[in-house]
């Protein structure tokens, strides 16, 4: 058994994250395992091995999903940092208001919400993409869900962004933003039932504490997880919607042409742009992937994004297809701990989605604004300059 190749790409460099394609590339070549000393990680780096990987629990142990101990600690008892059996009883308090039937009463009021967002915005003309739209409807989507109100309403987005920046390793985009994601952990662990709007999931999380649903003391924990897992991804999947679909008015056309491709379109947004490209794993003893072996205690870097571009597992990765319909997309991760909010991500992505098919026959965008980013790869500003409505 040999050990796995070394190269000196370093993952959270600005360049790497601002477009982390060329490096994935390149680490797929070197193999399927690459250690990175500078980022002191054993990277995961093609399709098969990163979807095993994540279903490989006992191997791969979710204690260190992020890159500095700091934030690993922090995470300590929550569903995305625990392994079975513990993460079985913790997920399933999370998802319990995630599950397909729970979201089913969403749809109709989720998808009238971006109907009238994106005709006001097809209206005016121009807009600027990332706040009018990318942010503006997640954010009134989970704020409504889980009910807030006030100052929390205002505090979401930048919150949202500090806890996905924190998940990197002690660069200064870590340290920086610590100060933030601790005042969202500081509220969570404040919040009452009374905080939260009547008739709100998240007041619906306090009632199934106090009629011992579930475990004492977790309905602060399930709001804290969806706030940090799931605002900053989603609005780097929307933002990704609208400047994809510009740079590609041939793909938005087959859309227009053929609305049942709305969800093969998410999907395939997902694969290309993957909002979170690198996350971590804990080696729990030597692990052999593909006749190297990892050493027991590394810290394990698994590149979804890699994975999602991995010429062996899909034909022609580097070109955006709406019809591809690629289902099997590592976007939001696989196994146990598979992207316990994905159900909710495409009701929105979906509306948003269909909303710009029916309305707007082509977009024409300025070139989009990126600033780099730990954890989640988006779009900070995106002009569209002109709207050709449908
Ligand atoms: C396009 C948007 C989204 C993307 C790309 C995304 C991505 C992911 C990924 C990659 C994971 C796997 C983490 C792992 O393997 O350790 C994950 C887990 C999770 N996501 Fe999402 N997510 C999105 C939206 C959401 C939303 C809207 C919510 C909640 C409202 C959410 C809540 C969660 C939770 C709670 C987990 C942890 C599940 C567990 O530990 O079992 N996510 N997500």
């Amino acid at each position: 058994m040999s050990t796995p190749p070394t190269s000196d790409v370093d993952l959270f460099a600005d360049d790497v994250v601002l477009d982390p394609y060329p490096a994935h590339a390149e680490l797929r070549e070197c193999g399927p395992v690459v250690h990175l000393p500078r980022n002191d990680v054993y990277a995961l780096t093609r399709y098969d091995v990163v979807r095993d990987a994540l279903a490989d629990w006992e191997s791969f142990s979710s204690a260190s999903i992020a890159f500095n101990p700091m934030a690993n600690e922090a995470l300590t008892g929550t569903s995305l940092a625990s392994d079975p059996p513990a993460h079985t009883q913790l997920r399933a308090a999370l998802t319990e208001n995630l599950s397909p039937r729970a979201l089913r009463g969403l749809k109709a009021g989720i998808d009238t919400k971006a109907d009238a967002l994106v005709a006001e915005l097809v209206e005016k003309g121009s807009f600027e993409a990332i706040d009018a739209l990318a942010r503006a409807f997640p954010l009134a989507v989970v704020a409504d869900l889980i009910g807030f109100t006030g100052h929390v309403r205002a505090n979401m987005l930048r919150w949202g962004q500090a806890a996905m920046q924190v998940l990197g390793p002690m660069n200064q985009r870590t340290a920086e933003n610590f100060p933030i994601a601790g005042e969202l952990y500081t509220w969570c662990s404040q919040v009452k039932a009374e905080d939260l709007a009547e008739g709100s999931v998240g007041r619906g999380i306090f009632e199934a504490e106090a009629r011992g649903a579930i475990p004492p003391d977790t309905a602060g924990h399930i709001i804290h997880q969806y706030l940090g897992a799931g605002v900053d991804s989603t609005i780097a999947a929307i933002g990704n919607i609208v400047a994809l679909f510009a740079e590609h008015p041939d793909q938005l056309a087959l859309v227009r042409a053929d609305p049942t491709l709305v969800p093969a379109a998410f999907n395939e947004v997902l694969r290309y742009w993957a909002p979170i490209n690198t996350w971590g794993r804990l080696a729990t003893k030597d692990v052999e992937v593909g006749g190297t072996v990892i050493p027991a205690g590394a810290q394990v870097a698994v590149l979804l994004g890699a994975g999602n571009r991995d010429p062996r597992h899909y034909d022609d990765p580097d070109t955006f297809l709406v019809e591809r319909n690629p289902v099997d997309h590592l976007g939001f991760g696989y196994g146990p701990h598979g992207c316990a909010g994905q159900g909710l991500a495409r009701l929105e992505a979906h509306a948003v989605i269909e909303a710009l098919s029916r309305r707007v026959e082509r977009l024409v965008a300025g070139p989009e604004v990126r600033v780099p980013g730990n954890t989640t790869r988006s779009i900070e500003a995106l002009p569209v300059l002109e709207v050709i409505p449908a």
